[in-house]
């Protein structure tokens, strides 16, 4: 039989995401629409604007998904759609396209909730290299040469739809020992960082989620986005994105931020404080962006960083630390949702990881901001278990959804 093909659909936020994977795990087509130009002018995501846009693209999204894949909508076996948290007005247009190919073409129609297709895209890879790694096993095995090792690899990828392009035996060994160190397997424990959420979780399984922490005020994307708007900062791609590389620039020791919450001993996280300590450091040193006081600028952005990650490092570490106790099977630490992306972050934290004999993951930063392959793998994911709805009898949302 075939593999699965599943389409997804992200419209939550600002990107219009759509994707095409395999049940191997195989992104056979993607299309991503990004705002960012749109809502940089306007300092923030402006939710009319967002919908008009997400409008624009949805329908060109998809037919560059599919056309990249080389599929034709009926051959599809599911449509996933994200269908919340996020902007209602964002969020219904993703789902009226889900439900129009599902109606028009008899597919099952997987709601996917948007936290859990971030957390769930670390598994996306794991499952590529192990379909790869189990075929150049088995060949290996059967004591093939090498370049019948890579003749047989194109032929077992096309057979078992593992992702390893056909290149040699040193790409397979290659694959093989990243599959070996890299699946994502239940239970691991996840912290999601994104624009409107800051989680730690341990994940048993499919819908299986234990919430050790949240924020008690703001989401670290959010903390770095004000951050960002108030040093004067061009918001593109992102306002986290820019604050992190302008931050390079600058000394994370300049100003004595404190950590938030350290008399806390939980697992929650707060950045309004924090925020806020910035907002008046900025007012008072540094009211307007200049060229004289970039370097100053650059500290505050700097320090932020630092302190905002060390509140990051101390909840981790204490969530390591308890899941180690009740749940030692657990192997890997997984970073995920766009905050992920910060290559600061995940250098801080893999030295967390490293200290636990825990693994760190975080998916490629494309893969950590908003996108349509997310979806669509969550959305394989429940397909695989059977938590799909019928084909919809027509595109219109039922009262009360
Ligand atoms: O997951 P995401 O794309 O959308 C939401 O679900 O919210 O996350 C967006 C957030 C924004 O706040 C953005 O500023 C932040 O992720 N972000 C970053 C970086 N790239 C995106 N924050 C810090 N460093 C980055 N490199
Ligand atoms: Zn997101």
């Amino acid at each position: 039989a075939r593999p699965a093909l599943i389409l997804g659909i992200e419209s939550s936020c600002d990107d219009t995401g759509v994707a095409v994977v395999s049940a191997s795990g195989r992104v056979l087509g993607e299309s991503l629409a990004s705002q960012a130009d749109i809502h940089a002018a306007w300092g923030g995501v402006v939710p009319k604007l967002a919908q008009e846009a997400h409008e624009a693209a949805i329908d060109g999204c998809v037919e560059a998904a599919l056309a990249a894949a080389g599929v034709r909508p009926d051959q599809l076996d599911a449509v996933a759609v994200t269908i919340g948290p996020g902007l209602s007005l964002c969020l219904r247009v993703g789902v009226l396209k889900a439900r129009q190919l599902a109606a028009a073409h008899r597919l099952p129609l997987i709601p996917v909730h948007h936290m859990e297709a971030h957390a769930l895209v670390a598994r996306l890879g794991a499952t590529r290299f192990a379909a790869a790694a189990a075929a150049a096993e088995q060949l290996q095995q059967a004591g093939r040469q090498p370049q019948q090792v890579a003749a047989s690899v194109a032929a077992a990828e096309a057979a078992s739809e593992a992702a390893l392009s056909p290149e040699a035996e040193a790409a397979v060994a290659d694959a093989a020992a990243a599959a070996a160190e890299a699946a994502v397997e239940f239970p691991f424990l996840c912290l999601l960082i994104s624009g409107g959420h800051n989680l730690l979780l341990l994940v048993e399984g499919i819908g299986q989620y234990t919430q050790l922490g949240t924020t008690l005020d703001d989401a670290l994307g959010e903390a770095y986005d004000k951050v960002a708007r108030l040093l004067g900062l061009e918001l593109k791609p992102s306002g986290g994105a820019a604050l992190e590389a302008f931050a390079r620039e600058g000394d994370p020791r300049a100003l004595p931020f404190s950590v938030p919450m350290q008399r806390r001993p939980t697992c929650d996280f707060s950045y309004a404080g924090l925020k806020t300590a910035v907002r008046l450091a900025i007012e008072e040193q540094a009211p307007e962006p200049t060229d004289a006081n970039r370097q100053l600028r650059a500290d505050i952005a700097a320090s932020f960083q630092r302190v905002a990650v060390a509140h990051l490092e101390e909840r981790c570490r204490r969530a390591v630390g308890w899941v180690q106790e009740s749940h030692p099977q657990v192997r890997h630490l997984v970073v995920a949702g766009g905050v992920a992306s910060n290559q600061y972050i995940r250098g801080r934290l893999s030295a967390i990881a490293d200290a636990a004999g825990l693994r760190l993951v975080c998916p490629p930063p494309r893969l950590c901001t908003d996108n349509g392959v997310m979806v669509a793998w969550a959305g394989m994911e429940r397909y695989q278990l059977g938590l799909v709805e019928p084909p919809p009898a027509s595109a219109e949302v039922p009262d009360g959804e």
